[in-house]
């Protein structure tokens, strides 16, 4: 029996990574694992709360940080580790990468502030794998674009969005053995090839 792997998927808004994730567990699922997805901020009732105001709610970014590290403590404990030990591998829609790239480099708070709450919160965790989906932020603004009703995160303007896209390229930089950056500019079908492979190499 395999050993249960937790999986991230990670990106800015608009670069396709929800559609690709389900397609991505489906195909796990196929190969006989047993799979459960879920999402930050959320997972939890606790954590679906607090996404809801994490979304809508105008507040400090150090709140913000805060908070998405509270729905994740909550998230790791009651589902992420409870799935990894019966054997259920665990795919979520964002981790602490997200914390990183927008916390941190959207809104500028202190990459040490973040390390201390990482290590905090799962010292003892972390992704066996992260999906980077990479996309131009142009590209993305304009997928974005059909959407009528955008979050207080998806609202930013492209500076912001670019500041978001070279904090997780400097992560993926920073974790190269964690990382698989996928160029999500790609037409669907070839990102699902490159899904592929990373599917077979697991
Ligand atoms: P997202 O995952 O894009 O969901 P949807 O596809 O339903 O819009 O929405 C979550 C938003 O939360 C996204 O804009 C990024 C933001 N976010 C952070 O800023 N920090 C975090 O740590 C996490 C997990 C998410």
């Amino acid at each position: 029996m395999s050993i249960a792997k937790f999986i991230t998927f990670e990106g800015v808004d608009g670069a396709g990574k929800s559609t690709h994730l389900a397609w991505f567990a489906e195909t796990l699922r196929q190969r006989g694992m047993d799979v459960l997805v879920t999402r930050e901020p959320g997972g939890t009732p606790l954590g679906e709360r607090l996404r809801e105001i994490l979304l809508n709610q105008p507040m400090h970014a150090e709140t913000e940080v805060l908070l998405m590290f509270a729905a994740r403590l909550e998230h790791i404990e009651q589902v992420i580790k409870p799935a990894l030990q019966r054997g259920t591998w665990v795919v979520s829609d964002r981790f602490s990468d997200a914390s990183f790239a927008y916390q941190g480099g959207g809104r500028g708070v202190p990459l040490e502030k973040l390390e201390q709450l990482e290590r905090w919160v799962h010292a003892d965790l972390q992704p066996d794998l992260t999906l980077l989906f990479d996309i131009p932020v142009e590209v993305a603004r304009q997928r974005l674009s059909n959407n009528t009703s955008l979050d207080r995160f998806e609202q930013e303007q492209s500076s912001f969005f670019e500041k978001v896209r070279q904090a997780y390229l400097a992560r993926c930089k920073k974790h190269p053995q964690r990382f698989a950056l996928i160029d999500a500019s790609q037409p669907p079908d070839k990102v699902k090839v490159d899904l592929e492979k990373v599917v077979t190499s697991l």
